[in-house]
């Protein structure tokens, strides 16, 4: 979705956070919901969904290929073609900032006789997509690509695709997704190995919405063209969401917050986990079960965190926490070392160097090595602020700097705050409500 234009925002030392908010719904879960609804024959009903800016990137691309997507009260209807239903868009599907509508949706397209083209915005335009081209013309569709194997690109699906065996060749959930989604239209089985686990929302809605799947160790199984049927479901709070205010309760003097009904996917709370063994105050409570995922409350007090070495097997279930687990770790005391995040480079901007320059910009110790970073944390201390970070298109990046600069000696301004409509429409108004 195109952002209102940039939006530059100052962040400065707060007075302890205090409340008890949600976040926004969770927004994979929201993609992979809008898509087997739509898959599905009949009404579905979701409350929670992400109102974000990647979701509604998702959103009007399946209504671009004929499914009704509308607005009830505190709910979203899907009115669901059926699989092998998508009609043929009329223009290009714009995929925003949202590597997961791009890469979930081509692989949607990639079983049914239509073609689509995908463009995206500058970051999304530098995105590596051969990582999921390649699997898909395995099963039969054509994808045509920019040069460097990036958007924009039409993808041609084959119906019927082929039902092939694939073996994932890194940790990709999207990657994964695409292929099972794919799936849903080819006949007979498709197989997944997966050696190192991803976040398994996909295999958890597609089951809860009916596809013959299984699940079993590493690999998962699909049968195809089996109907889905649509659902009623509530969609759980987003852990990535949660873990921006869940750092600044941690790092601001005298904070106590509760967040509740976040989603605690085991594939999706390494951050809770980590910042647990470092001393954070993190208590998770209540929980109980929604959309097929597990549910619980998070109270969380400010802490003097300890720094750690990182193991690196806890990034797949925390992938996308890197950037304000950083933060975090520039609080601790001593030193935090992180290893073996190459994947972090290719996500809404290169993360590493990202957060590196810009912690350094706000006057942290931190040094690039490795595919990691080490950080030098103050105690507890505010770090010296004072600078302005350009978040270059990236929501995480930006609101990493915003919870930053709530314990910082001199504000710190992020040029382009609209950047986290993304994921987080109103974060910035609810970390100010929140301090108030
Ligand atoms: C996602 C998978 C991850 C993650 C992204 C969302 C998903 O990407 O970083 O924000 O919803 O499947 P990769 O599949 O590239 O690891």
């Amino acid at each position: 979705m195109a952002h209102s234009g940039p939006r530059a925002k100052a962040f400065a030392a707060s007075r302890p956070l205090r409340g008890t908010i949600r976040v926004p719904g969770d927004k994979s879960l929201s993609h992979r919901a809008l898509i087997c609804a739509a898959m599905a024959r009949g009404r579905s009903r979701i409350e929670g969904l992400s109102e974000g800016g990647d979701v509604r990137s998702t959103a009007a691309a399946l209504r671009a290929m004929g499914v009704e997507i509308a607005r009830d009260g505190p709910a979203w209807t899907v009115d669901g073609v059926g699989s092998g239903g998508l009609l043929q868009p009329e223009a290009a599907l714009d995929m925003g900032n949202s590597g997961t509508s791009a890469r979930l949706l081509m692989g949607l397209v990639a079983s049914h006789p239509i073609a689509a083209a995908f463009v995206g915005d500058a970051s999304l335009s530098r995105r590596p997509m051969e990582r999921v081209a390649e699997p898909l013309r395995r099963i039969g569709a054509e994808v045509d690509m920019a040069p460097g194997g990036r958007l924009p690109l039409t993808v041609r699906g084959l119906c019927p695709a082929v039902p092939r065996t694939h073996r994932m060749q890194f940790p990709s959930a999207q990657v994964k997704s695409a292929l099972l989604l794919a799936a849903l239209d080819i006949p007979g089985h498709t197989r997944i190995v997966e050696p190192v686990p991803t976040r398994d929302h996909s295999e958890r809605m597609l089951a809860l919405f009916g596809a013959d799947i299984a699940v079993e160790g590493d690999e998962i199984v699909l049968r195809g063209e089996s109907e889905l049927g649509p659902r009623a479901l509530n969609i759980p709070g987003d852990p990535s969401a949660a873990a921006f205010i869940a750092v600044a309760a941690l790092i601001v003097p005298g904070s106590r917050l509760r967040i509740e009904g976040v989603g605690m996917n085991p594939s999706r709370i390494g951050l809770f986990e980590l910042l647990s063994e470092m001393g954070g105050d993190i208590n998770v409570s209540n929980p109980r079960e929604s959309g097929g995922e597990p549910v619980a409350d998070l109270a969380v007090r400010h802490s003097c965190l300890r720094g750690m070495e990182v193991p690196p097997a806890i990034a797949p279930r925390m992938i996308d926490e890197f950037p304000i687990f950083f933060v975090a770790a520039a609080f601790a005391r001593g030193e935090t070392r992180t290893r073996g995040l190459g994947e972090l480079r290719f996500k809404e901007s290169d993360r590493l160097a990202a957060m590196a320059r810009g912690l350094r910009a706000i006057g942290a110790r931190v040094r690039e090595a490795g595919d990691g970073l080490t950080i030098d944390g103050t105690g507890g201390d505010p770090l010296p602020g004072g600078a302005t970070i350009d978040p270059r298109l990236d929501h995480r990046v930006a609101m990493s700097f915003a919870v930053a600069g709530l314990n910082a000696r001199d504000p710190i301004t992020v040029a382009d705050m609209s950047t986290a409509d993304s994921s987080f429409p109103g974060f910035a108004a609810l970390l100010e409500s929140l301090g108030r």
